[in-house]
């Protein structure tokens, strides 16, 4: 049976600045979903992570379908009305066109979606992240689909042992959808070569070889190029096939307790270590750190399962507890060197107009 899983996420406001949305308003975004679903959506599942608000759903329309869409656009607007009304800090911040065009690509909100055959048993993992950008799961998916140090299966599992392509994205370029297939293991420097550049060269989607069975979908949109000016970092948000002919559950978590440094943090502009946390977990120092968060899923004729919360665990306790020392330490040289994003990164508007001011102070001498 198709199945579409189709996940679309916003900020449309939050308490205490940029922390987490009220319970009203995550209410009210469920109320409207709740409402809609009916002929429409097979299931759904609605959470948060940091200040931005997922919906999770299920249905047999295909990708970019306009009436899921639509639902999901009118329940983020449905949502900013109460943040509006109860004086939720950025109501709204996210849906940055005023009209709904058939889809929500380019007016804000972030997007992952695929069409599967389900399987017998369909398990898969629902990833949020924030206060970071679609670059943060470069280096978690190619150490998870491509590197045996961090997944056994393949040099375990026959399945597996073909590989898996990846399609990456130049977010860079923004006149059209500018993409490269690259296939591990024969690509595997190619990859490396491009992957290392988190703010230009992202990860959009990866298939089993084998197959040709779609494992993962990321949301790549970024805001900034939406915006023209800095409005807030993407935010991200990935669904992952677990499994059989992909990586075990764990072996796609398993490079997440690396904690490694990721672009956003404080006002999108640092550089900071993404810390695996519990689902519905707030943002707290120094705006960050950067968080993921994974809700591990079984799914039949598009029902969900209930929730697992994969990084609600002792051994991630342990984890965190690193990551937390990693993010005083780069925190610790303040604005020096690389704890900021480079010049063309920064996104806040007010430092490039100082340094500009600042250029015509500048003399030559010999
Ligand atoms: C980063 C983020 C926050 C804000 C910061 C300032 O993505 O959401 O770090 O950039 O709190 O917010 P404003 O400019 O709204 O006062
Ligand atoms: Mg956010
Ligand atoms: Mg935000």
């Amino acid at each position: 049976m198709k199945i579409t899983i189709s996940v679309l996420k916003a900020d449309v406001g939050s308490i205490g600045g940029h922390l987490k949305p009220s319970q009203a308003l995550l209410e009210e975004i469920k109320n409207f979903v709740h409402h809609r679903a009916k002929n429409l959506l097979i299931d759904y599942y609605l959470s948060c992570t940091g200040d931005d608000i997922a919906i999770l759903c299920t249905h047999t329309k295909g990708p970019g379908n306009p009436q899921i869409h639509q639902l999901a656009w009118e329940a983020f607007l449905a949502g900013t009305e109460v943040a509006k009304k109860t004086g939720l800090y950025g109501a709204g911040q996210d849906l940055l066109k005023d009209s709904f065009s058939g889809n929500v690509k380019g007016l804000g909100p972030g997007v992952a979606e695929m069409e599967i055959e389900e399987r017998e048993n369909e398990p898969f993992i629902f990833l949020a992240a924030d206060k970071t950008d679609p670059g943060a799961y470069n280096l978690p998916f190619y150490l998870a689909f491509a590197d045996p140090m961090y997944c056994s299966g393949l040099i375990l599992s026959p399945k597996m042992s073909e590989g898996f392509k990846f399609r990456i994205i130049d977010v860079s370029y923004t006149e059209k959808n500018k993409v490269i297939e690259l296939n591990a293991p024969e690509d595997l420097y190619n990859l490396a070569a491009l992957l290392r550049d988190t703010e230009k060269y992202v990860i959009e989607s990866i298939y089993a070889r084998h197959t040709g069975n779609q494992a993962v979908a990321i949301s790549t949109q970024r805001l900034h190029n939406i915006a023209g000016k800095y409005t807030g970092k993407d935010d991200p948000v990935a669904l992952v096939r677990v499994q059989g002919e992909f990586p075990a559950t764990g072996e796609v978590l398993a490079p997440f307790n690396i904690g490694h440094y990721v672009a956003g943090f404080m006002r999108g502009s640092h550089i900071g270590p993404l810390m695996p946390c519990r689902l519905n977990s707030t943002i707290s120092y120094f705006d960050g750190p950067p968080i993921v968060t994974g809700a591990a899923f079984s799914m039949k004729g598009g029902k969900l399962s209930e929730p697992v919360d994969v990084f609600d665990h002792p051994y991630w306790d342990a984890v965190r507890f690193q990551i937390a020392q990693k993010a005083t330490e780069i925190r610790r040289q303040g604005f020096c060197g690389p704890s900021m994003l480079p010049y063309s990164e920064l996104e806040y508007g007010g430092v490039v107009e100082k340094l500009k001011e600042l250029e015509k102070r500048f003399t030559t001498v010999d």
